[in-house]
């Protein structure tokens, strides 16, 4: 990842975060959209990609889900370069490159298309370096739009729930990542595993965060995000929680997630834009 830093012509890092889990409704997109904007907030640029067809992390800053306007599809099927569909969002920094319903026919239509996994890594390798990370949103699904995330990313970022079976789905996730950094990826590696929704009042989160502890060691995060209704409803004011309501605990939480992310770069944390 140095040689990026090295070779970029904006001097930035560009780091690809995949923010995947193959279950939904784990916290995948609102983790993406605050990690990405609290990254920001701290005077980085960044890109945030909205790899779902569902294109939640699109309408949740406040852009339409329809297919009319450019995005990663058209991207991703080589009618235009990245930047053209990139948009600037609310938030001072964050970038966006939108999704589309039109993603759900990505799936089918990149079968027939040569470098078909690499399509993703390819389109953003001219833009990242201009900026410190580039966040990917995921499907739900361990699909050809996710490949497609896997293979451009450098690190993964997992949510996930403090529940029984989410341990089982962790070890089919953490399965995939092996087959994907055998077969296409080999420098593709694990941010870290965050806990989101957390009720530290539960006997069972408790067990499972132990568990969790044990089996991914210091990948586990120490952040973990505690259901907050904040969170659920900034996507439908259209903002990041950190402009919608700065003070709640969904916007502290990601903002120290921020900041643990950062220090696990060896980048220390910044100061945060007045906003
Ligand atoms: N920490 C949280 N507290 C409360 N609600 C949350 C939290 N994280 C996510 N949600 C809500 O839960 C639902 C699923 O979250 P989402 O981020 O869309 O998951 P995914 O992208 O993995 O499907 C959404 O309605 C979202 O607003
Ligand atoms: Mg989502």
């Amino acid at each position: 990842m140095a040689e990026h830093g090295a070779a970029s012509t904006h001097g930035f890092q560009g780091k690809i975060i995949a923010v995947v889990n193959q279950k939904g409704g784990v916290g995948k997109t609102t983790t993406a959209i605050n990690l990405a904007a609290c990254l920001a907030l701290r005077h980085l640029p960044m890109l945030l990609v909205d790899c779902d067809p569902q294109a939640n992390t699109t309408g949740g800053l406040g852009f339409s889900r329809d297919g009319s306007r450019r995005s990663i599809y058209d991207v991703l099927t080589g009618t235009i370069g990245a930047q053209e569909a990139v948009v600037v969002t609310e938030v001072p920094g964050l970038s966006l490159l939108p999704g589309s319903k039109n993603l759900i026919g990505s799936n089918v239509e990149l079968v027939a298309q040569d470098r078909r996994e690499y399509r993703l890594q390819d389109a953003l390798s001219e833009l990242r370096s201009r900026y410190a990370f580039v966040v990917l949103d995921c499907p739900p699904a361990l699909d050809l739009l996710t490949l497609n995330a896997l293979v451009a990313a450098d690190t993964l970022l997992v949510p996930m729930q403090a529940e029984y079976f989410a341990l089982e789905g962790i070890a089919e996730l953490m399965e995939t990542l092996d087959r994907v950094s055998q077969a296409f990826n080999p420098r593709l590696a694990l941010e870290g595993v965050l806990l989101t929704m957390w009720d530290e009042r539960m006997n069972l989160s408790q067990q499972v965060a132990r568990d969790l502890g044990e089996f991914f060691g210091a990948k586990l995060l120490r952040t973990r995000i505690p259901r907050n209704i904040r969170l659920a409803e900034a996507p439908s004011h259209g903002v990041p929680v950190a402009l919608y309501d700065p003070r709640s605990r969904g916007a502290e939480a990601y903002g120290e997630l921020a900041e643990e992310i950062l220090l696990r770069n060896g980048m220390s944390p910044r100061a945060k834009r007045k906003s």
